[in-house]
C-alpha cells in the first residue's frame, strides 16, 4: 500500500488531480491541514483511509493525532476551526506534587527542555533525582523524588509520581495506597500498591502518561526484560537453588510463547515490518539462554494469519530456524480493513486447550507468556476482554489466591500513532514488572531484546555477550567480549603480557609459556579498569606434559605441545555483563548453550569443526591514537583434514624443525591459522598468545583452542594490533578438545573449594 504525503499548499490541488485519475475521493480534504507539521493518509481520501498527522521532533499533534475516513464519507474526529489542529510543545506531567518539599521553578506547565529542580524541607531527607528535565518523550529524566522523616515505618514512604495524588498515608504491612492521574493524562502501572512483609511495595511505580508519552528502549528493556527473563531463569535452574531462586517448576515446565502482531491498516507497512524484525530479535534473544519455548506467532487483521503453530513446534516439525525464516518471508500483501483483536486471545486460548489435552496433568507445570503488538484499535470481534479472563480461568486452575499468578504474563506493546490505552490495559496479567508499553520507535525495539540478556541478572550462562558493536572503547568491549583477561607474568625482572579467558568464576585458562607454573606470586590477572579489575593467582597449575625441551633430542629447540595453564585467582569474580566466563569444550554447559541436548564431547567437536576451514576468532590488545587500551578481534580459518598440511608445513625452519620433524613439533595438538589461502587470514602478535581461539552462537561464545606460537613474526607494532598474514606465516593453537582431560581433572574436580564444572561422561 502507498503512503502520500500531504503539504498543506498542495492539499487543495491533490484531489482534483485525483480525480481526473480516476481515484475516489470519499472524505472531504478541507480543514484537514496543521500548523507546524503535515500528514499522511493510508489509502488517499477513499473509506477506510488513516489520515497520521506528524510533527517535528520535541512537538505533538493536537487536538488530533489520527483520523479515519468513515463509511459515511465523513471524518472520525471532524476536523474542527476550533482548537485549530497545530503541533504544540511536547509537555511533562505536573512535578509540583512533592509532598514535604519545594519544586523550582513554579510553572503552570512544564515543557520539553525546561529543568526543575527539587529541595526538601529541614527535618526531610531525600531519595530520587533533585533534578530532572522534561524529555522528549513526555517524561522526566531520573526518578521521582521523595522527601521523607526516618519515622520507622515499614514500607519506606512510595512518593508521589509527576501529574498524580495520592491516598493513603500510612506506610505499614497492609497499608494500601493508591493513585490517580490528573485530568489529561492516564496512569499506567500500578494505581494500588500495598505494603509487603518484605518491606517492598506491591506492584510497581505508576506513571501518568500523555497521549504523547513513550516508553524509551531503555525503559521498555529493563522492564520487559527482567520479567520475561523471570520465567526464562525460573525454567533453567531446576537442580540448584545456587542463585536463591524458589525452584516453582519442575523439569517437565514448559514456556510457552504466544505472540500476536497487529497488521491491520491503521498500522502502517513500515511499522509492520518492525514489529516483524523486532519478533524475530526477540526469538533470537531468548534463544540464547538455555531454555527453548514454544511459539505461536499469529499477525491478524479482521483475520488470522498463523506464522507458527505451537502443536507443529512440539510435535518438532517446525524448528527455531524455521520459524525465523517463517517470519523473514511474511510479506505483508492486501489487508483487510478491520481489526479483531479478541480472535488472537481465541486462538491463543483454543492452542492452550490443545497443550493441555496432550500435556495432561503436567499441564499445571506450563508457563504462558502473550506478547501482543497492537494499537487496540479493534472495530470486529468485540472485546477480548472476556476471552482473557477464560485464558485467565484456565491458567490460574480456579486458585483465586494468587499462587498461580506467576504462570501467565500477558505483555502488551502498544505500537501505532494513536493507541487506545484504556481498552489495552486492562488486558495485561502477570506479576512483577511492568507488562504495559507504549512504543513509538520500533527500529530500536530490536535493540531493546538484544540488550534485554545484558542486565546482571543472568548468571552463570557462560559465554553469554552482548552483541553490538557501536562503540570500541574498552568498557564496552567488556560486554562483548566479557570473558577477555590479560595475563601478566614477571620475569627478569620485566612482566611477560599475554591473553587468557575466564573460564569459571575462579579459574583463568591461557598458555602455559605465558605464566610462571606453581609459581603464582609471579602471576597476575586484568579483568576490568583499574584496580577493581586487577585479581592475583592463588595456583597456577600447567598441563603435567608442557616441556618446552622435550624434543631438543630431536632439534626442536622450543617444543609448545601442552602450552596450556589454569591460572585460580585468589579471590573469585563476581559475574557481571563485563565479566563471565566463556564455554569450553565437552561441558554440560556447553551443550546448553549449542542446543545440543544430551550429547558427547565428539559431537560437540564434530559441531564446533565441522567444516575443513572453520571461521575462527581471537582477540588482540592494543593502543588507539589516544594512547588509549582498545581490543581488536582477528578474524581466522582453521585448516582442517585435507587443508592442514598445507598449512602446517610452513613451521619447516623454525627453531630447528625439518621436514622429518615437522610431524613432531606440530602435533595433532594443534590447530593451524594464517596465510593467505582460501582467504588472507589475521596472523597473531607478541601479546595475543594465551588467547581464545573461539567461535560465537547467536549470544553465546565457545572457546575451541589457545592462542600457542607462530611461525614467523609478521607484526611490526611492539604488541598486539591487527595485522594481516603473509603467505607464509602461519600461527598454532592449542585444540581444547585435546585437553580435556586436563581441564577436566583441575575445573571438574570435586569436594574442592570451588564449585566444578560438570563435563560430559563421554
Ligand atoms: C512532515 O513532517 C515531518 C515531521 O515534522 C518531517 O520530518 C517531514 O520532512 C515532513 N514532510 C514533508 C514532506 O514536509
Ligand atoms: C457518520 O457515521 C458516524 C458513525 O458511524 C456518526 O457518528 C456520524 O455522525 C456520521 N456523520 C455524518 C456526517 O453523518
Ligand atoms: C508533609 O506532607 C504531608 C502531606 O502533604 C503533610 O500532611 C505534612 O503536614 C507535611 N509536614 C510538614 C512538616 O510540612
Ligand atoms: C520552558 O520551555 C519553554 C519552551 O521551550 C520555554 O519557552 C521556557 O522559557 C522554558 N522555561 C524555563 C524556565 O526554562
Ligand atoms: C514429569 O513427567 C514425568 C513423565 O513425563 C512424570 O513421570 C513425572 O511424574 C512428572 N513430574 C511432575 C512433578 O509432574
Ligand atoms: C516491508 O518488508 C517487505 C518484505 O521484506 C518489503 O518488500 C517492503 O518493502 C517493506 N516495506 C517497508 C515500508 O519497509
Ligand atoms: C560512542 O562514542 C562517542 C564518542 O566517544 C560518544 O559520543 C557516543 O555517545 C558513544 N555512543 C554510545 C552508544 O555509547
Ligand atoms: C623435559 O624433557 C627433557 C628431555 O626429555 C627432560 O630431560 C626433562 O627432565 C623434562 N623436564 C621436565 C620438567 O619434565
Ligand atoms: C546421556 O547419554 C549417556 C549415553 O549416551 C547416558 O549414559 C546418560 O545417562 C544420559 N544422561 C541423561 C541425563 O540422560
Amino acid at each position: 500500500m502507498g503512503f502520500s504525503i500531504h503539504w498543506s499548499w498542495l492539499a487543495a490541488l491533490s484531489c482534483a488531480l485525483w480525480m481526473g485519475a480516476g481515484v475516489r475521493c470519499d472524505c472531504p480534504e478541507s480543514k484537514l491541514e496543521m500548523q507546524g507539521g503535515n500528514y499522511t493518509l493510508s489509502n488517499n481520501l477513499e473509506r477506510g483511509s488513516m489520515l497520521v498527522y506528524h510533527c517535528p521532533e520535541g512537538y505533538y499533534p493536537y487536538p488530533a493525532i489520527t483520523r479515519l475516513c468513515q463509511a459515511n464519507n465523513s471524518w472520525r474526529p471532524q476536523p474542527k476551526r476550533f482548537p485549530a489542529q497545530k503541533c504544540r510543545l511536547i509537555e511533562c506531567p505536573d512535578p509540583n506534587v512533592l509532598e514535604n518539599g519545594s519544586v523550582s521553578p513554579p510553572q503552570e506547565k512544564y515543557y520539553v527542555g525546561n529543568e526543575t529542580t527539587y529541595e526538601c524541607y529541614s527535618g526531610y531527607t531525600m531519595r530520587g533525582s533533585a533534578t530532572r528535565v522534561c524529555l522528549n518523550n513526555g517524561k522526566w529524566s531520573g526518578s521521582t523524588p521523595i522527601c521523607s522523616r526516618d519515622s520507622g515505618d515499614h514500607c519506606a514512604n512510595p512518593g508521589i509520581p509527576p501529574g498524580a495524588s495520592r491516598v493513603g498515608t500510612m506506610f505499614e504491612i497492609d497499608d494500601t495506597v493508591r493513585y490517580t492521574c490528573n485530568e489529561d493524562t492516564f496512569l499506567v502501572g500500578s494505581s494500588e500498591r500495598v505494603c509487603q512483609e518484605s518491606g517492598e511495595w506491591s506492584g510497581n511505580e505508576p506513571a501518568c502518561y500523555y497521549k504523547h508519552t513513550f516508553d524509551t528502549p531503555q525503559e521498555v528493556s529493563k522492564a520487559f526484560g527482567s520479567s520475561i527473563k523471570e520465567s526464562l531463569t525460573i525454567l533453567e535452574s531446576t537442580d540448584d537453588t545456587q542463585e536463591g531462586r524458589k525452584i516453582r517448576i519442575s523439569k517437565n515446565g514448559t514456556l510457552n510463547i504466544y505472540i500476536g502482531v497487529d497488521i491491520s491498516d491503521s498500522i502502517s507497512e513500515d511499522y509492520v515490518n518492525k514489529s516483524r524484525d523486532a519478533v524475530v530479535k526477540l526469538i533470537t534473544t531468548i534463544s540464547s539462554f538455555t531454555v527453548t519455548p514454544n511459539y505461536e506467532i499469529i499477525f491478524f487483521s479482521s483475520e488470522l494469519y498463523e506464522i507458527v503453530n505451537i502443536l507443529d513446534i512440539l510435535d518438532g516439525k517446525v524448528k527455531l530456524p524455521d520459524v525465523k525464516t517463517k517470519l523473514e518471508e511474511f510479506a505483508v500483501g492486501d489487508r483487510n480493513t478491520g481489526t479483531n483483536l479478541n480472535i488472537v486471545f481465541k486462538k491463543f486460548l483454543e492452542k492452550m486447550s490443545l497443550i493441555e489435552i496432550r500435556a495432561g496433568k503436567n499441564f499445571k507445570e506450563h508457563r504462558h507468556a502473550l506478547i501482543v503488538f497492537t494499537d487496540g484499535a479493534y472495530n470486529e470481534g468485540g472485546s477480548p476482554a472476556p476471552t482473557v479472563m477464560q485464558i485467565k480461568n484456565k491458567v490460574y486452575m480456579n486458585q483465586a489466591d494468587g499462587s498461580r499468578d506467576d504462570y501467565l504474563d500477558i505483555y502488551i506493546f502498544g505500537i501505532g500513532d494513536d493507541i487506545f490505552d484504556d481498552d489495552l490495559m486492562a488486558l495485561t496479567a502477570g506479576t512483577g514488572g511492568k507488562h504495559y508499553f507504549r512504543v513509538k520507535d520500533l527500529e530500536k525495539l530490536q535493540e531493546t531484546f538484544d540488550k534485554m540478556i545484558d542486565e546482571d541478572e543472568v548468571k552463570g550462562l557462560c559465554g553469554l555477550h552482548q552483541y553490538e558493536d557501536t562503540n570500541s572503547t574498552y568498557e564496552l568491549m567488556r560486554k562483548k567480549y566479557p570473558w577477555m583477561a590479560f595475563v601478566s607474568s614477571l620475569a627478569d625482572g620485566h612482566s611477560k603480557k599475554c591473553m587468557g579467558s575466564l573460564v569459571t568464576p575462579e579459574f583463568v585458562l591461557t598458555a602455559a609459556h605465558c605464566v610462571h607454573c606453581f609459581l603464582p606470586e609471579k602471576v597476575s590477572v586484568q579483568m576490568g579498569e583499574g584496580q577493581h579489575g586487577f585479581k592475583k593467582a592463588k595456583d597456577v597449575f600447567c598441563h603435567p606434559k608442557y616441556n618446552v625441551t622435550a624434543k631438543m633430542d630431536k632439534g626442536i629447540k622450543e617444543f609448545y605441545d601442552y602450552d596450556v595453564a589454569l591460572i585460580q585467582l585468589e579471590n573469585y569474580v563476581d559475574i557481571s555483563t563485563k565479566v563471565r566466563p566463556i564455554c569450553i569444550p565437552c561441558t554440560v554447559e556447553t551443550n546448553a548453550a549449542l542446543r545440543l541436548g544430551n550429547q558427547s564431547c565428539q559431537s560437540q567437536e564434530r559441531l564446533l569443526l565441522k567444516s575443513h576451514l572453520e571461521s575462527l576468532n581471537f582477540l588482540t590488545r592494543t593502543k588507539d591514537k589516544e594512547k588509549r587500551t582498545v581490543v581488536k578481534q582477528k578474524d581466522v580459518h582453521a585448516k582442517l583434514g585435507d587443508n592442514r598440511y598445507e598449512c602446517i608445513k610452513n613451521a619447516v625452519g623454525v627453531e630447528g624443525i625439518t621436514a622429518d620433524t615437522l610431524r613432531d613439533a606440530v602435533t595433532d595438538n594443534f590447530i593451524c591459522t594464517g596465510g593467505l589461502q582460501p582467504y588472507r587470514d589475521h596472523i597473531a602478535c607478541t601479546g595475543d598468545s594465551g588467547g581464545a581461539v573461539y567461535k560465537n552462537f547467536e549470544h553465546r561464545t565457545i572457546q575451541i583452542a589457545l592462542v600457542s606460537w607462530g611461525s614467523h613474526q609478521v607484526c611490526s607494532v611492539q604488541d598486539g594490533g591487527i595485522e594481516e598474514s603473509n603467505s607464509d606465516s602461519r600461527d598454532f593453537h592449542i585444540n581444547l578438545f585435546k585437553v580435556v582431560d586436563f581441564l577436566k581433572g583441575i575445573l571438574g574436580r570435586q569436594n574442592m573449594d570451588y564449585a566444578p564444572l560438570k563435563f560430559l561422561e563421554n
